[in-house]
């Protein structure tokens, strides 16, 4: 009833000659399988990622983009911008944007609007820090986190939404959140979409876990009842590894 999905953050990497290496591995390796497939390469690769993959069934998302229609946003990118080179999937949120480039719920929120308003769709990701963790905190940075930036939408919104948890302190640390870590965030969460709007739009949307994401753990990650993929950094910057993880649905 869920979409699977395996969507590979490449982060700043791969410049267009090795975006077109990867891209053409991936072609040649992709094989039909339970999960819908993405790759997010970086803006300046987009476009080339865009043509390489129209014929197949690997998707492209990006790995951002501006709030604002157009206009003096010096180095930013636009959603109709995207659009036409045929990105119609954005990842907003990342705990690398909220960190490094102060993206805080509010800006995240506009974000969110302005894209589903270009009727694109949305990985939205989110999760705790270790101290958050530590003091027992997870479940209310999290739930803030959602709440500040999606809860304002109207249920019908929801077929375009598809959530991220990624705990910061397991993202490129090659320490991942357990399996049963991972579940009882991923019901929590559920259970506050449920609670905000209705059965219906909890059991459908798609909730994905990031964080040191390998061929190893998929496995066992993708088969607790509430995940339903991975967001993968490092090991979606090689062809076999990504495709290993894919495969384990
Ligand atoms: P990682 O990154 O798989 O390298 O931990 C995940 C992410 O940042 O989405």
């Amino acid at each position: 009833m869920r979409k699977n999905i395996v969507a590979g953050n490449w982060k700043m990497n791969n410049d267009l000659a090795a975006t077109k290496t990867l891209i053409s591995e991936l072609i040649e390796l992709n094989k039909t399988s339970d999960a819908e497939v993405m790759i997010a390469p970086t803006f300046v690769n987009l476009m080339e990622a865009s043509k390489l993959l129209r014929e197949t069934s690997i998707r492209v998302a990006s790995q951002n983009m501006h709030y604002a229609e157009s206009g003096a946003f010096t180095g930013e990118v636009s959603a109709k911008m995207l659009k036409v080179i045929g990105v119609n999937t954005v990842i907003l949120g990342h705990s690398e944007r909220r960190e490094y480039f102060y993206e805080d719920d509010l800006i995240l929120k506009q974000k969110v609007d302005k894209a589903l308003q270009e009727s694109m769709e949305i990985i939205f990701c989110f999760g705790e820090q270790l101290d958050d963790r530590n003091s027992d905190h997870h479940f209310k940075v999290v739930e803030r986190q959602i709440k500040n930036a999606l809860f304002h939408l109207p249920s019908s919104s929801w077929k375009s939404v598809v959530l991220a948890y990624e705990p910061v302190w397991a993202i490129g640390t090659g320490q991942t959140a357990s399996p049963e870590q991972a579940q009882e965030m991923h019901a929590y969460i559920r259970k506050l979409v449920g609670e905000r709007y209705d059965i219906t739009t909890s059991e459908k949307v798609s909730i994905l876990y990031g964080g040191s994401v390998k061929p190893e753990n998929a496995e066992e990650i993708f088969g607790k009842l509430d995940v339903d993929g991975g967001l993968i950094g490092g090991a979606a910057l090689d062809a076999k590894s990504f495709m290993a993880i894919i495969n384990s649905f």
